[in-house]
């Protein structure tokens, strides 16, 4: 008889992960013309322009293989952040570096700890390095929870993910906590700490992470993204800032041309886009004070927000009044994945994209 091929077990407990609808799998379904999608907090505004003219500049280079090292990309982003060029690693979108980290660090029976309601990446790469997920409760106030997090770390936890701010709650841990935290977390334990939205924060009270690595801390993996708001989801480029021993660790196992010919341009010249970075911003704050002030009005709670999305708390039909919306051409985020049935995650979009959300859930509500 023969035998069949098995998974290897770590995946025995990994659901896929499931991204936003696709807005022409929700036009087809539903015989809809025009259909909003605010659900992968994607840049409402588009690609930075600078961006898009330096890929469209590199197209001819693409019968070429990338730089493996990334030399000119992350010397470009040690400048722009003041850090040390072996200080800066690169990947294909963030989930690349969460994925690299874990295969670099991880192995049969360590620990990993992580709040629940957040990033879902950590999780599935743990999983599938055959590490065990040590998950610490949100505090009420919906915030990552950093006194639980510092009590679950044992001899054999090597991996923490610290979501600042977090998705899907938006919400921030500040410099004090995340100082004192740092401090109780045992040297033999790497500190991820993923600010993809750090752009978007709206708190003088946010930590400057970086210094951290600045200061040559061997424990602390500060990690980002282009996907956000220099608006290049598609292109897939993420970046981390850690001390130089972590990265040479991530250069022996990444694939040696992980960030591509058009992401490694686009990286270059987006960090020159500050007028795009600023539109950006402001617009998103546009954007989600409308989002609360309409929620106010609506009598619905919600995380006070630092990201490109907020965590609205909409009652036990959230994944009905989420099909609801679907079904009128509004693609929103259930949060039932995130172990927050009640609530669905909004993406801020342009002001007539908001107002359509707004005007459609007053409908269904
Ligand atoms: C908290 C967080 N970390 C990491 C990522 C992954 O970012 P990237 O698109 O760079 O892979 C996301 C994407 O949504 C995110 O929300």
């Amino acid at each position: 008889m023969s035998r069949r091929i098995e998974q290897q077990s770590g995946l025995d407990c990994i659901k896929p992960y499931v991204p936003g609808k696709p807005i022409e799998d929700v036009k087809r379904e539903y015989g809809l013309d025009d259909v909003i999608k605010l659900a992968s907090n994607e840049n409402p505004l588009g690609v930075s322009p600078k961006a898009l003219a330096a890929m469209t500049a590199a197209l001819p280079r693409l019968s070429q293989y990338p730089d493996a090292a990334s030399y000119e990309f992350r010397s470009a982003l040690a400048q722009h952040y003041d850090v040390d060029m072996a200080q800066v690693a690169v990947g294909n979108g963030a989930d690349d570096l969460i994925l690299e980290l874990s295969m670099a660090y991880l192995e049969d029976g360590d620990e990993v700890v992580v709040s629940k309601s957040s990033f879902p990446m950590y999780d599935v790469h743990a999983m599938a390095m055959r590490a065990t997920l040590v998950k610490t409760p949100l505090t009420s106030a919906l915030c990552i929870d950093l006194n639980a997090m510092a009590d679950a770390i044992t001899e054999r936890t090597k991996l923490v993910y610290v979501c600042n701010p977090n998705n899907p709650t938006g919400t921030i841990v500040e410099a004090e906590a995340v100082d004192a935290f740092i401090a109780r977390v045992p040297e033999h334990v790497l500190i991820v700490l993923d600010e993809a939205y750090v752009e978007m924060v709206d708190s003088d009270a946010f930590p400057d992470s970086l210094d951290y690595v600045r200061q040559g801390r061997e424990n602390i993996f500060v990690m980002r993204t282009f996907s956000k708001v220099y608006g290049l989801a598609g292109i897939r480029v993420g970046y981390g800032f850690a001390h130089e021993r972590i990265v040479s660790t991530l250069m022996k196992i990444k694939p040696p041309f992980n960030v591509n010919v058009l992401a490694q341009a686009a990286g270059i010249a987006a960090l020159t886009d500050s007028e795009f970075v600023a539109q950006s911003v402001t617009a998103n704050k546009i954007g989600r004070n409308y989002l609360c002030r309409e929620f106010d009005r609506l009598g619905l709670c919600y995380a006070p927000s630092h990201t490109n999305f907020v965590l609205v708390h909409i009652g036990p039909p959230a994944s009905g009044i989420q099909q609801q919306l679907v079904e009128k051409g509004v693609i929103v985020r259930p949060c039932g994945g995130y172990d927050l049935p009640e609530y669905l995650r909004v993406s801020i979009g342009t002001a007539a994209q908001n107002e359509r959300f707004i005007q459609t859930l007053s409908e269904i509500l």
